[in-house]
């Protein structure tokens, strides 16, 4: 339950050093919620790592460490600090001399930055890190959206139910949220979306209203935002309209008002975020108007309280017949609206342009729309991946996008880049939850590294997954050298695994329909052509994967030239994405030698041994692990074996069944 804020106690000599730099905690800044927040933080960690909570005060003596504004700082001090590259949200953390004592100073320009300071200073001292740092947000919005509902189910959500207990709310509010703005505000995630993005009316209505404004309020302090879901067909549905067409003075000045309502409730609302005109959503296209006519409608409506629209690219049509790649549709769609919408819509885009699989390729949008904010959406939660059953450790997937070379711009731009340089004020990256009631919080220990990498790389995209890893692990299990490090090994392997069990080289969604667990590829009658397995792989008697090059649904065509010319010609397409956009031959000559037969059995071979080894290395960690959460994660580790065996023997007959083609010398044949 404590996450990774456990702060357990420090071993002798790091306890000597951390208490040398903490023996009472001075607050020079103001009291206010936030810097409340901050002071009761470092007490508790201070209290975990230590034995003992130190004293706290106002009075600057030697050892103390101090929490203080630029504003409350004497001149002399204030200018060595360089505060100004901390913003409004960031923090620098440095020795130094104050009031004539030697102190640790924990500086910033605003009471958020005091917060977010005291975190960093104690995720620090807790995985032995040095604790003077500086560090400000690279991107402005950094959000969570929960996917869940009124009644309390979350759509793919694999950690019980939805946290809100909507039920009980707002006169009855749970302890558990207060621990939920700690953990969020300790990655410096700023705002949640409370509901899911296919949303329904009821949201809108006051009693709903009156529960999410009992959550802001408890979020405030921690810096965190609320922003709802809303479905676009809402004041239809509601019976005060005839229409939801956004064009409509009537539907117009219907959302002004409930952008009021709201504001009068929540004065610091963050906005909507909506899907629309996607998997039966209603939308302005019901209208014949266009993506730009409804954002723009809700933007208006939001703009007067500073509130921003997150208007989703996940768009694919229904029937599969609108262009003969479901690839290509949120680029068609979209990339003509560049420059048109108003400055508080952000265009939120999957990383990929399918849908969350183990491995896609960047989405074409990044640096195709340059005169449009683009925020990242992340699945945090594992719909492709195992669920919380399978371990898959997602910051080498969020790091791999975000160091894309989009081939945009000059110099090029990555994808982190096309994020933090888009035009306007608003920048941001959006995070679909693991969150549930489960005592774990995510379903599994390990899923809640996933929630820990999606808010450290969203504060700053430049970051190393690695590095994130050993951090959490540190945190979460233990500073041993050797512990953490077999840890951060596992979990670095762990995605790589899944991909290779599952979709090695760029095959994708094999998983059954519906649930999107265990593999079904073999699946080709369901109502809709891109729902089924078979629309995606395209295995045939002559070879396998999905020509999207100008020979087929020329897909590659929405990447910059110098990319499209790359991906192209398989010989220079990545191996990794391989069959996502080629269709080849079962005996296409691999870069190893080998043929792509004997390379896709090879990496379902490995992505069985990855798994296998996995959990070898994890038995091996029962002596370093405390007994309940070891037993825990071995289960998993056992399922997820199976998991990868079951996957790597049906992929592999089934493959037989379409290509007639024998097993390779050496091979264990499917079980
Ligand atoms: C996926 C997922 C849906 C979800 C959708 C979305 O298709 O399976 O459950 O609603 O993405 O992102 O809107």
């Amino acid at each position: 339950y404590a996450l990774w804020l456990r702060y357990a106690p420090l071993p002798g000599a790091a306890r000597a050093q951390l208490q040398a730099q903490a023996r009472t905690v001075v607050r020079l800044a103001p009291a206010s919620p936030t810097t409340d927040a901050a002071m009761a933080e470092l007490q508790r960690g201070l209290a975990g790592m230590l034995g003992k909570a130190p004293a706290t005060g106002n009075t600057v003596a030697d050892g103390a460490l101090v929490l203080a504004r630029a504003a409350d700082l004497p001149d002399t001090v204030r200018s060595s600090l360089a505060l100004a590259d901390a913003g409004t949200e960031g923090y620098v953390l440095r020795r130094t001399r104050l009031q004539g004592k030697n102190v640790f100073l924990i500086a910033a320009n605003s009471d958020i930055g005091l917060l977010y300071g005291s975190f960093a200073w104690l995720r620090a001292a807790a995985s032995g890190a040095p604790l003077e740092s500086a560090s400000a947000p690279a991107l402005k919005l950094r959000v969570l959206n929960h996917w869940d509902n009124p009644d309390r189910t979350v759509e793919r959500g694999y950690a019980g139910q939805s946290i809100w207990d909507w039920w009980a709310l707002p006169d009855i509010v749970d302890a558990r949220y207060l621990d939920y703005a700690r953990a969020n505000a300790s990655l410096g995630i700023n705002g949640t979306v409370l509901n899911n993005v296919n949303a329904k009316a009821e949201m809108l209505s006051p009693a709903f209203i009156a529960k999410a404004a009992a959550l802001a309020g408890v979020f405030r302090p921690y810096g965190i935002r609320v922003y709802l879901s809303v479905r676009f067909s809402t004041p239809l549905e509601l019976k005060e309209t005839a229409t939801a067409d956004p064009l409509d003075p009537q539907v117009r000045a219907w959302w002004q008002r409930e952008a009021d309502e709201i504001y009068r409730a929540i004065p610091d609302f963050g906005g909507f975020l909506v899907k629309a005109n996607s998997e039966g959503q209603p939308g302005p296209q019901d209208y014949h108007r266009t993506h730009v006519d409804g954002a723009n409608m809700l933007a208006a409506a939001l703009a007067p309280h500073n509130g921003a629209v997150m208007w989703r690219a996940f768009v694919y049509a229904p029937g599969g017949t609108k262009t003969d790649d479901r690839a290509k549709q949120a680029y068609d769609e979209f990339k003509p609206f560049d420059g048109r919408f108003a400055p508080n819509v952000l265009v939120q885009v999957k990383n990929g342009a399918i849908d969350f699989q183990p491995r896609e390729p960047f989405h074409p949008l990044f640096g195709a729309m340059p005169r449009t904010p683009l925020m990242m959406e992340f699945q945090i939660t594992k719909e492709y991946l195992g669920f919380s059953t399978d371990m898959a450790y997602l910051g080498p997937l969020f790091q791999e996008t975000l160091a894309a070379n989009t081939h945009h711009g000059s110099p090029p731009l990555s994808v982190a880049d096309v994020l933090q340089q888009a035009p306007g004020k608003l920048t941001g990256m959006a995070g679909v939850a693991n969150i549930g009631s489960d005592r774990n919080w995510s379903g599994s220990h390990f899923d809640q590294a996933n929630w820990y990498a999606f808010g450290r790389l969203a504060w700053n995209p430049r970051g190393d997954a690695r590095a994130i890893a050993d951090e959490w692990a540190a945190q979460t299990f233990s500073r041993d050298t050797a512990v953490r490090g077999a840890v951060t090994g596992m979990m670095m392997v762990s995605r790589e695994a899944v991909v290779n069990y599952m979709t090695p080289l760029g095959l994708h969604h094999m998983m059954g329909t519906g649930h999107h667990h265990g593999p079904a590829p073999w699946v080709d009658n369901l109502e809709r052509p891109d729902w089924n397995p078979v629309y995606y792989h395209r295995t045939a008697r002559d070879g396998i994967g999905f020509d999207r090059t100008a020979t087929g649904s020329n897909a590659i065509a929405q990447y910059a030239p110098a990319l499209a010319a790359q991906l192209a010609d398989p010989r220079t397409t990545p191996e990794q994405v391989l069959l996502w956009f080629h269709h080849l031959p079962w005996d296409y000559r691999m870069a190893s030698g080998r043929t792509l037969w004997q390379e896709l059995i090879s990496h379902y071979d490995r992505g069985v041994r990855q798994a296998r080894d996995m959990q070898a290395q994890w038995a091996a960690l029962a002596p370093a692990i405390d007994a309940r959460r070891h037993a825990e994660t071995a289960a998993r580790l056992q399922r997820q074996a199976a998991n990868a065996q079951l996957w790597r023997d049906a992929c592999i007959a089934y493959f037989q069944s379409v290509s007639g083609l024998p097993l390779p010398a050496g091979v264990a044949p499917p079980a």
